[in-house]
């Protein structure tokens, strides 16, 4: 039992009890390691501290009402941590490995999985580090991946709330051929500055364009953006945009209820023809948005008066709580169950 108030919990950090690791040395993975220090011992000139060598995962666990926990698309995690891995020139975490450690991490603190009830859930964050001392800029040879959980409630303030962005055209989250497909820290280091300046100027976050021309749709801060114009779901297709896993799961079932799925460049200006604009993300779920201001012409895009979804989002909403609470089908195999 734990003391935690599941129903007002925000999404930041609570201890839980046990974390696994995995150390890369000579050239391979070693043994699954559990911990239950919330610490790492790291060499000072660790690859990951100066040359931002790191990857990381979000995804969530579920208590459901009939008592079991569930995972939601774990495989797809792993596969978009390799790519991570790829990118970042560190070893790719197989798979298996990193399912074992997902699971392991969940079973070693069932105790925080919160109750059904109270909408909140368990965050799992995966992170790979290079740990290995590297003083020229080259990639290192040692690595660590670490899997922690913690409780949380909603990201943001509200839960399924609208939430209003703006526009920032000062700074930009990735370079065209960067890293912004992958998810790597210094992607959101980079952005701390609009996020902050975004919340100073109360928004809830700030949003995105190209950054090559700022002249199309990317990111609604550390989340994707979809849009709804009478029977399409349409979101952006950019080389900078985090392919984000909802969207993908969101995409299926916006087709299994016979929308037709646009995944195309967005112009800022058509963001006035849109019925219903989101945010979705494992964090947001999806996060519906209010308005979206841009400084630069004085213009409100305005898609929620009342704070509340629109019908669409509402039953993709719905659809996919079900399937990752176990109450509908899960006709896609997208749901791993936790005995
Ligand atoms: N975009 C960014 C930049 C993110 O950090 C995230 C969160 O992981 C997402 C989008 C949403 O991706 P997913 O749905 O896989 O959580
Ligand atoms: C997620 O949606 O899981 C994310 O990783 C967003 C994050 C910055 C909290």
């Amino acid at each position: 039992m734990t003391d935690i108030d599941w129903a007002n919990l925000k999404f930041s950090y609570t201890p839980t009890d046990y974390n696994v690791r995995c150390y890369f040395r000579n050239g391979k993975w070693g043994a699954i390691e559990v911990s239950s220090s919330e610490y790492i011992n790291l060499h000072m000139a660790a690859s990951c501290l100066h040359y931002g060598q790191n990857g990381w995962e979000g995804q969530k666990a579920f208590r459901c009402p009939d008592g079991k926990i569930r995972t939601f698309r774990l495989e797809e995690n792993a596969a978009r941590l390799q790519s991570t891995c790829r990118a970042m020139m560190m070893p790719e975490v197989p798979t298996e490995l990193f399912t074992e450690m997902c699971l392991k991490a969940i079973k070693l603190n069932e105790r925080f999985v919160p109750p059904y009830e109270t909408g909140a859930a368990l965050y799992i964050r995966p992170i790979v580090l290079g740990t290995g001392a590297q003083l020229g800029v080259s990639p290192t040879d040692e690595y660590l991946i670490i899997i922690f959980v913690t409780p949380v409630g909603p990201y943001f303030k509200g839960g399924f709330s609208a939430t209003n962005y703006v526009i920032t055209r000062e700074f930009d989250r990735a370079a065209p051929q960067g890293t912004g497909k992958y998810k790597v820290g210094g992607n959101y280091g980079a952005s701390l500055r609009a996020h902050v300046k975004a919340a100073k100027e109360g928004y809830s976050c700030e949003f995105y364009l190209d950054p090559r021309t700022k002249k199309y749709i990317e990111e609604c801060g550390a989340a994707n953006f979809i849009a709804v114009k009478g029977n399409k779901y349409i979101t952006p297709e950019s080389d900078s945009i985090l392919p984000s896993i909802t969207n993908k799961s969101l995409q299926q079932l916006a087709l299994d209820m016979g929308m037709e799925v646009e995944c195309r460049k967005i112009p800022v200006e058509e963001l006035e023809t849109f019925e219903e604009a989101g945010a979705c993300g494992t964090a947001a779920v999806i996060s519906p948005i209010g308005y979206i201001d841009d400084p630069e012409n004085g213009k409100r895009y305005t898609f929620s008066k009342d704070g509340q979804p629109g019908p669409v989002f509402q039953k993709l909403y719905n659809r996919l709580r079900d399937i990752q609470y176990g109450i509908e089908p899960d006709v896609h195999h997208w749901v791993t169950v936790i005995d």
